[in-house]
């Protein structure tokens, strides 16, 4: 099978904001479209495929391999519904769907198609859903025929029944059939399924449909993240020291235009105090991708009456703003969800001259080293470990973000050391704050296929249980380290 366009392709389709699957429209549940919305994606996707996929077409695209007839009308579906529960995540910070989304989402596939072709589409769908099926396979040795059919392993979200896919992987050779002991038909992929499969693997990478697929999560995560304040406070008394030292670190002027990035609900801009440092005869503008998190803070800033305070939606590596327009862009525990040089180039960039750029961040640090975490989270680090690899973790080395800096031409750069302590004697809110929140080891987890997240997820929620009870609370201490940055341009 010739893979040769489908980089190309794919970039395009994920920088027309389209999605594939519920994971890259960062959601984990199936139930993400109302009757309403359901009904009328259902009826475009029957309507696209009876028209546009052709006979001509299945053969241009998939020359002489198999396909399942439902493909086309699956394919533009799962498409169009992922997309638009995307947008509702990026537009409305909501997993619902409403029917602008939808119209939306329908106005982008009907453009691919019109620029591409529908085969291409469907081509796309059919990498991303078949690395998926063999991620699978591959990660658990073997499946048995009856859990790959019903996807409850790894596409749980399908509502259709994956036969005719078990069918086509074995008909094209990436899978065969074998029966066990017990008399049950069982799935394993084959050399050519593997080599497939690795192909598929390094198209997703490359082409940064995986990163992809984890920013959206995280973004999603934090506008369904009602109790981030809270939660962070409970988990790390020292958030506020923190924040208000990073303050006193860049030495903010009253009156000053400033730009807060990655504002989330408004932490350093209130609780920290940056908003009574500036005062009303500055600004302060806060931006952040999530839409959620925009709200709650926009209900703060309401309550405070401060009317030089504002929230826009942006990213740190598309600032919506002019060059030079601030005296200082700063913010505290962003920087690491950022694609680090595209963002502190945008930092550098809508910056005054003379004017000042700050980050106050976690570093990445090695959890083998600290007993408890080590005996905790050992599920993750033998994930890794069976790759020959440390876990995989967003977090950036400390001289990998120095380095950054002094590469985007500023005049000096000034870095200091500032851990700070994270307590991890309550098992839930831990798991919930650092898993389910913000994160920590998506890219661990998102090298699994589905089920076998969610066991490891459960699997640490128990090993929570019993190492809170054994380590004293003394021995429950992570000395995060971190580090705030000031550079002046
Ligand atoms: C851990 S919270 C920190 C919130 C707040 N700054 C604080 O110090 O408490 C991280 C925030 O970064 C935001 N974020 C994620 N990706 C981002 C990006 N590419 N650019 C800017 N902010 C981003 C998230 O939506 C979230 O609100």
């Amino acid at each position: 099978m010739d893979f040769s366009m489908m980089p190309a392709l794919m970039r395009d389709f994920l920088n027309r904001g389209l999605a594939i699957s519920p994971w890259l429209a960062g959601v984990d549940s199936t139930g993400r479209l109302n009757v309403d919305e359901f009904a009328r994606i259902d009826s475009v996707s029957r309507e696209l495929s009876n028209t546009m996929w052709t006979h001509e077409q299945q053969v241009l695209y998939y020359g002489g391999l198999t396909i399942p007839q439902r493909i086309g009308r699956t394919a533009v579906y799962e498409i169009l519904a992922s997309t638009a529960v995307s947008l509702a995540h990026d537009q409305l910070g909501q997993n619902g769907v409403n029917a602008l989304m939808t119209e939306q989402a329908i106005e982008k596939v009907v453009q691919f198609i019109q620029d591409h072709s529908f085969g291409l589409l469907v081509r796309l769908y059919t990498l991303a859903t078949g690395y998926e099926n063999m991620q699978a396979v591959k990660f658990y040795g073997s499946m048995l025929e009856h859990d790959f059919i019903n996807s409850s392993m790894h596409r749980p979200w399908v509502d259709y029944s994956l036969e005719d896919e078990v069918l086509v992987g074995i008909e094209n050779n990436f899978y065969v059939r074998k029966i066990n002991t017990l008399g049950q038909a069982y799935l394993e992929l084959t050399p050519a399924g593997l080599e497939t499969f690795k192909i598929m693997e390094n198209i997703l990478e490359e082409t940064g449909y995986l990163a992809r697929r984890i920013r959206q999560l995280h973004i999603s995560r934090f506008n369904v993240f009602f109790d981030y304040d809270r939660l962070v406070e409970e988990i790390s008394p020292d958030t506020h020291p923190y924040r208000r030292e990073f303050l006193d670190f860049v030495s903010i002027q009253p009156g000053m235009r400033v730009l807060e990035l990655g504002c989330g609900d408004g932490n350093l801009t209130f609780e920290a105090g940056l908003a009574e440092r500036v005062g009303p005869e500055g600004q302060i503008i806060g931006i952040d991708p999530s839409i959620g998190m925009l709200k709650r803070a926009e209900t703060i800033r309401e309550r405070r009456h401060l009317s030089f305070v504002r929230f826009e939606q942006g990213r740190a590596e598309q600032i919506p703003y002019p060059d030079d327009t601030f005296d200082i862009v700063l913010g505290t525990a962003f920087l690491h969800f950022t694609v680090l040089e595209d963002a502190i180039k945008e930092m550098h960039r809508v910056v005054r001259p003379g004017g000042i750029v700050a980050s106050g961040h976690p570093n990445r640090f090695d959890p083998a080293e600290i007993p408890f975490f080590r005996d905790w989270f050992s599920p993750i680090l033998s994930s890794a470990a069976s790759r020959k690899e440390k876990p995989r973790n967003f977090l950036p080395d400390a001289a990998t973000v120095i380095d950054a800096f002094h590469n985007t031409n500023f005049r000096t750069v000034e870095v200091r050391d500032r851990p700070f302590t994270t307590y991890f004697t309550d098992p839930v809110k831990a798991i919930h704050h650092f898993i389910h929140g913000v994160g920590w080891f998506q890219e661990e987890l998102a090298t699994l296929p589905w089920k076998a997240r969610q066991d490891l997820i459960e699997e640490l929620q128990l090993r929570g249980q019993r190492v809170t009870k054994q380590y004293p609370p003394e021995d429950l201490i992570l000395r995060f380290p971190s580090q705030f940055i000031k550079a002046i341009k």
